[in-house]
């Protein structure tokens, strides 16, 4: 676009090798845009030390700025500089980290973490991702890094190098080509904020873990404002998305799950397993939004395990577009 306000830079592909990932580190220090593979997607790194590095990561993006950004650490030190850890959180952080689950807890008094990654909250979200290249890049920056998903605002996350680089090509930096993402949806977000932890969003660990080690969450509706990737419309495909069909109408590619729809379609997993489908979810849609169909039927996808995550990220793939804010 002519009019873009992005300053137009040769995006460097790194390898992910010991020169690779010491070149990404070194420019993660100096304030540029690296986006690097996790567990769960590839994130558009930053330090987030840095007012600057941030206001770059929104502007790439093309994110409202009111959207807080994950901060990524190291190790349970570092992420214990920048926040307070209840017993819950305490709890939690123990047992799933390094993995996909992000903590939302107060901010700690030495905390490094700028406001602007935090949207001027008083909390941050934390995570230790479990990926090798993540955690090694990480620790040779020695700062948290925030990385939200590496694709444009309310786009589908990038779970390959390929991905970042169709949305943000020109826009950053480099890209550290970690490979294929192998959880494929972002990480669950769980608040820690006294008294029952409450879920902010579905993701890579599912539910019943995390109630297994803390008990029953509490339901987050009234924190939707707080959690703005909860925004309706969101991960969404160009295409339009029907939900929970049973066979596929004329002019439709199918998105099948657990071999329903039969013929010329992406199954999700032919044998019917929720972690196989959520680590094809986003390259499945956007391979199917290639071929530019009249809309994408998706089959019925059981609520077990990763499921909710899968239904909860389809739901806003589908829901109507408008105005709305996650669109921009
Ligand atoms: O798996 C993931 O979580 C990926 C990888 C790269 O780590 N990251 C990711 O980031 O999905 P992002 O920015 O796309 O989503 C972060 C979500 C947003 O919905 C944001 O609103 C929420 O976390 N969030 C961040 N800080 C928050 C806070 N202090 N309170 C409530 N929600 C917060
Ligand atoms: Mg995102």
């Amino acid at each position: 676009m002519s009019d873009d306000p992005v300053k137009v830079m040769k995006t460097l592909r790194l390898r992910d090798d010991a020169a690779g990932q010491a070149e990404a580190a070194r420019l993660l220090r100096e304030g540029k845009l690296v986006a690097f593979a996790t567990e769960t997607v590839y994130g558009l790194g930053g330090d987030a030390t840095s007012p600057g590095a941030v206001a770059s990561i929104y502007a790439a993006k093309g994110r409202p700025s009111f959207n807080p950004l994950i901060a990524h650490v190291a190790t349970l030190e570092a992420a214990r500089r920048e926040g307070l850890f209840d017993a819950a959180a305490a709890r939690l952080a123990e047992a799933l980290w390094p993995g996909p689950l992000t903590l939302v807890v107060p901010v700690a008094p030495t905390i490094t973490v700028c406001e602007l990654a935090r949207a001027g909250l008083a909390t941050v979200a934390l995570r230790i991702p479990a990926h090798e290249t993540a955690r090694a890049l990480l620790a040779a920056v020695g700062r948290p890094v925030a990385g939200p998903s590496a694709n444009r605002s309310g786009q589908v996350s990038p779970v390959e190098a390929g991905h970042v680089l169709a949305d943000l090509d020109g826009r950053i930096d480099a890209v550290l080509d970690g490979g294929r993402t192998p959880v494929g949806v972002e990480s669950t977000i769980v608040a820690c904020l006294g008294g029952a932890p409450k879920l902010l969003r579905s993701g890579g660990i599912e539910r019943g873990r995390i109630e297994e080690i803390v008990g029953p969450l509490a339901s987050a509706d009234e924190e939707k404002t707080l959690a703005p990737g909860m925004l309706a419309s969101h991960y969404a495909p160009d295409a339009v998305v029907r939900l929970n069909a049973l066979a596929l109408e004329e002019g439709e590619a199918g998105l099948d799950f657990g071999a329903r729809f039969g013929g010329r379609v992406l199954d999700l997993s032919p044998r019917g397993d929720t972690v196989e489908a959520a680590a094809n979810l986003y390259s499945f849609l956007r391979r199917l939004d290639a071929a530019r169909p009249r809309r994408i039927a998706v089959a019925p996808i059981p609520m077990h395990g990763l499921g909710e995550a899968i239904n909860d990220r389809l739901a806003r793939a589908a829901a109507p577009r408008g105005s709305g804010a996650a669109r921009v």
